[in-house]
C-alpha cells in the first residue's frame, strides 16, 4: 500500500502557516546560533532555542532582562554593552569578538552581530542579535598556530645545527686534518734524522704551531657565532661593529655602520633577534651578492626601532618562489614577527638587496610570542 508523503511546511499551503511563523520555526530550527531580539533599551525580547544551548538561560529566566547578564565584568565596567547599541543604532549594524559569559559563569568566546530594527517610519523599534560560540574554533586555531609555530622553531633550530656542522667541517675539520698529516709526516722524518735535519724539523713544528693558534681562532670564531658574548659583554651596538669589521676583513666587502641605538634598553630578547638578522643578512651578502659594498643602519626613539641592512650586490626576485631548503630570511621574518614587528625584503636582479625591520616600543615580549603564533 502506498502512503502519502508527508508533505513539509514549505510545501503547505501559505494560509496553513503564516509567514511570520516560518520565520519563528525557522529560527527555532538553529542550533548553532542565539538568535533574539533586544528592545531599544537592551532587554532581552525573544529568546531561540540556540541561544538557551549557547548561554544556558531558558526563554523564561532571560526574556525581560538587560542583554549585559551575558557580558564579563570588566566589559559591562567599561560600558560596552551599551556602547555597542549605540554603535548599532548609528551604524545599522555592528559586529564584535570576544568573550561571553553563560548562566553558569563559563566564558565561551563569541562572535556577535547587532543589527538595529527600524519600523516603516524609521523608529528604531529594536536591535536582532546573532551569537555564535566560536570556543573550539579558537582552540582549534591556537592549536595549529602552537604547531606552526613549534615547527617553525625546530626547522630554525634544525637550521643553525646544520650551519654549525658545516663550519665545523668546512673549517676546524680541514685545519685538523692539515695537522695530522703534518704531524705524521714530521713523525716520520724526526725517526731517522740527521742534527741538520734536525732544524728543519724543528721549523716545521713552528708552523705546526702556527696552525694551532689558527685553529683556536677559528673555534673562538665559531663559539662567537653560536653566542656572540659580545652581545652580553658590549651590548648591541658594539657586537654589531665587531661583526661588522670581522665580515669586512674576512670578505673583503666595505661595510658602513650607522648604528644609533639611544634608550630605551632593547632588551636581550630583541638585541639577540636584530644581530642574528644581521648576522643572516651578511652570510647571505657573503654567499649569494657578490657585493662591493654594504650598509647597516639601526635607529631607535622612545617609539620604535628601525634596522636596515643594505648591499649593491647582484639582488633576486623576493617574489619568486622560495628553495624549499632556504632557511634563513624566512628565520629573520620569524624573529622579528616574534617581536611584533616587521621584516620586509626589497629587491629586484641587479639592484642589490634591501632589508628592513621595524619594531614598535616599548618591546612586550608575552604578547610579541603569543602573537607570532598567529
Ligand atoms: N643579499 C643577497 N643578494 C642576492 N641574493 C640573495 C641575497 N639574500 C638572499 N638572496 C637570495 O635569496 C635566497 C634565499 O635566501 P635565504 O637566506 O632564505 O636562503 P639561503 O641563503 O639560500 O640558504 P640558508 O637557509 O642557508 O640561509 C638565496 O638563495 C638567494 O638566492
Ligand atoms: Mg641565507
Amino acid at each position: 500500500m502506498q502512503t502519502a508523503e508527508p508533505k513539509s511546511w514549505l510545501a503547505r499551503n501559505e494560509s496553513d502557516i503564516a509567514i511570520v511563523d516560518r520565520y519563528r520555526l525557522l529560527i527555532d530550527a538553529v542550533r548553532d546560533y542565539a538568535i533574539f531580539m533586544l528592545d531599544p533599551g537592551g532587554r532581552v525580547a525573544s529568546w531561540n532555542p540556540g541561544a538557551q544551548r549557547i548561554k544556558g538561560y531558558s526563554s523564561d529566566e532571560i526574556v525581560g532582562r538587560h542583554f549585559s547578564v551575558f557580558y564579563t565584568p570588566d566589559d559591562i565596567a567599561s560600558g560596552k554593552p551599551s556602547r555597542l547599541l549605540e554603535a548599532a543604532a548609528l551604524y545599522g549594524r555592528i559586529e564584535d569578538e570576544g568573550w561571553r559569559v553563560r548562566k553558569d559563569g563559563s566564558r565561551f568566546w563569541a562572535n556577535v552581530v547587532i543589527t538595529a530594527v527600524h519600523d516603516d517610519q524609521d523608529a528604531l523599534v529594536g536591535f536582532a542579535k546573532i551569537t555564535r560560540d566560536m570556543t573550539e574554533r579558537r582552540r582549534l586555531e591556537e592549536l595549529e598556530r602552537a604547531h606552526a609555530a613549534s615547527a617553525l622553531t625546530q626547522q630554525a633550530r634544525e637550521n643553525e645545527q646544520k650551519r654549525i656542522a658545516r663550519e665545523l667541517h668546512d673549517d676546524l675539520g680541514q685545519r685538523i686534518a692539515a695537522l695530522k698529516m703534518a704531524l705524521t709526516l714530521h713523525g716520520t722524518a724526526l725517526a731517522g734524522a740527521s742534527p741538520t735535519q734536525m732544524h728543519g724539523e724543528l721549523e716545521a713544528i713552528a708552523q705546526i704551531g702556527t696552525q694551532v693558534d689558527a685553529l683556536a681562532v677559528a673555534v673562538r670564531r665559531i663559539a662567537a657565532d653560536l653566542r656572540p658574548a659580545m652581545l652580553d659583554d658590549l651590548g648591541l651596538q658594539a657586537a654589531l661593529e665587531w661583526l661588522a669589521e670581522d665580515f669586512q676583513n674576512r670578505y673583503g666587502v666595505t661595510i658602513q655602520c650607522q648604528l644609533d641605538i639611544s634608550e630605551p634598553d632593547l632588551g636581550e630578547f630583541a638585541a639577540t633577534a636584530l644581530f642574528r638578522v644581521v648576522q643572516e643578512a651578511l652570510t647571505n651578502v657573503a654567499r649569494h651578492a657578490h657585493a662591493h659594498r654594504v650598509t647597516i643602519e639601526l635607529q631607535n626613539d622612545a617609539k620604535d626601532c628601525r634596522l636596515r641592512v643594505s648591499d649593491d650586490g647582484v639582488g633576486f626576485d623576493p617574489l619568486a618562489a622560495a628553495r624549499p631548503d632556504a632557511f634563513g630570511l624566512m628565520g629573520m621574518r620569524e624573529r622579528i614577527l616574534q617581536l611584533g614587528g616587521l621584516l620586509t625584503v626589497e629587491s629586484h636582479p641587479g639592484t642589490g638587496v634591501t632589508i628592513s625591520a621595524e619594531l614598535r616600543l616599548p618591546l612586550d615580549i608575552h604578547s610579541a610570542l603569543t602573537g607570532a603564533a598567529r
